[in-house]
C-alpha cells in the first residue's frame, strides 16, 4: 500500500484529482472508465477540481461510468442529505457524465436486498471498477461498512453505529436521532475487487484510523485496514492526519514517495 502524504488537504486533493484525471485520460479501451465514488467532505476538493478540468477540456466524463459507494436508508433522492442529492448538487450536474452512466444505490427501493445484489451483478457486467476513491470513517470505516464487517462483504443493508451517527449529525441539524439507522452500502470486498482503490484521509479526527491502517495490521476493527492486502491501494493523506503515526513510518514514505510530494 501506498501512503503519500501532502502537506496540506488543498495538495491531498489536486494530487488525488491529478492521479484520476491521468487514469481517466490514457484509458484507450472502447469499454468505459468505471469509477467508484464517495460522499463526505473529504471529496468536495477532488470534485472541485474535476468540474475545472472538465470545464477547460482537460477531462472529459462521456466514458465514465460511476458507482457510488452508498445511500442511506429511507431518505428520498430530493432529500437535501440523501448522497444521490449531494453528488449532483457537488458534481455530476456540473460535468459531462450522461445521466445513464451514474449509479447510485437507492435507498427507498421496495425490496432493499435485490437493490444490492443487482448493484454487484451492474458492476460485474462492466467487467469491475477501474478506480474506486474513498474516504474513510473517523471509525475507520470504508463507504459504511463498520467496525466488524467482514472484509470480504459485498454490496448489502448496514446498521450504522452510533459513533457514525453522532459524527454524521453535523449534517442533520446536530441530531443524531435525525441519521438514518440504516445505509446500503458497497462491501469491503466490491471495493477491494477494484483494480485501484485510492483513498483520502485529512485531519486530526482521522490520525487514529491512518494510524491503525498503516501500523495496526489487518483487522476487522479497523475496516479500512483491508487495504493493505491490496495489490495497487492509495492513500492520499495530509500532514495532520499523520499525527499519529510513529515518526519512522512518517519519514519512511515521505522518502520513498517523495517524488510524488507537491
Ligand atoms: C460517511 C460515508 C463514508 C465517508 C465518511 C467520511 O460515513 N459513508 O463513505 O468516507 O462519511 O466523511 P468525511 O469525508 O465527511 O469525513
Amino acid at each position: 500500500m501506498k501512503l503519500i502524504i501532502q502537506k496540506n488537504y488543498d495538495l491531498m486533493c489536486e494530487w488525488a484529482a491529478n492521479h484520476i484525471i491521468d487514469a481517466i485520460n490514457s484509458h484507450k479501451e472502447k469499454r468505459p472508465f468505471v469509477l467508484g465514488l464517495p460522499t463526505g467532505s473529504s471529496p468536495l476538493g477532488v470534485y472541485k477540481r474535476f468540474i475545472i478540468a472538465n470545464k477547460a477540456g482537460k477531462v472529459s466524463f462521456k466514458n465514465v461510468v460511476t458507482f457510488n459507494m452508498d445511500e442511506y436508508v429511507g431518505l428520498p433522492r430530493k432529500h437535501d442529505q440523501s448522497y444521490w442529492y449531494f453528488m449532483h448538487e457537488n458534481l455530476f450536474k456540473h460535468i459531462d457524465i450522461p445521466a445513464e452512466n451514474i449509479n447510485i444505490l437507492d435507498g427507498m427501493a421496495a425490496d432493499l436486498e435485490e437493490e444490492c445484489a443487482n448493484y454487484e451483478k451492474k458492476i460485474a457486467s462492466y467487467g469491475g471498477i477501474d478506480l474506486f476513491l474513498g474516504g474513510c470513517g473517523v471509525d475507520g470505516h470504508i463507504a459504511f461498512n463498520e467496525p466488524f464487517t467482514s472484509l470480504n462483504s459485498r454490496t448489502g443493508i448496514r446498521d450504522l453505529t452510533e459513533d457514525t451517527r453522532i459524527v454524521n449529525s453535523r449534517f442533520f441539524g446536530n441530531d443524531p436521532t435525525k441519521v438514518p439507522a440504516k445505509a446500503l452500502s458497497v462491501g469491503v470486498g466490491t471495493v477491494t475487487d477494484s483494480k485501484v482503490v485510492l483513498l483520502l484521509i485529512s485531519g486530526h479526527n482521522k490520525a487514529r484510523a491512518l494510524k491503525e491502517c498503516v501500523e495496526g495490521g489487518v483487522n476487522q476493527m479497523w475496516t479500512i485496514s483491508a487495504l493493505n492486502l491490496h495489490n495497487d491501494a492509495i492513500i492520499a493523506c495530509d500532514e495532520t492526519a499523520c499525527g499519529e503515526l510513529q515518526v519512522n513510518t512518517y519519514k519512511y514514505f515521505r522518502d520513498i514517495f517523495k517524488s510524488e510530494r507537491l
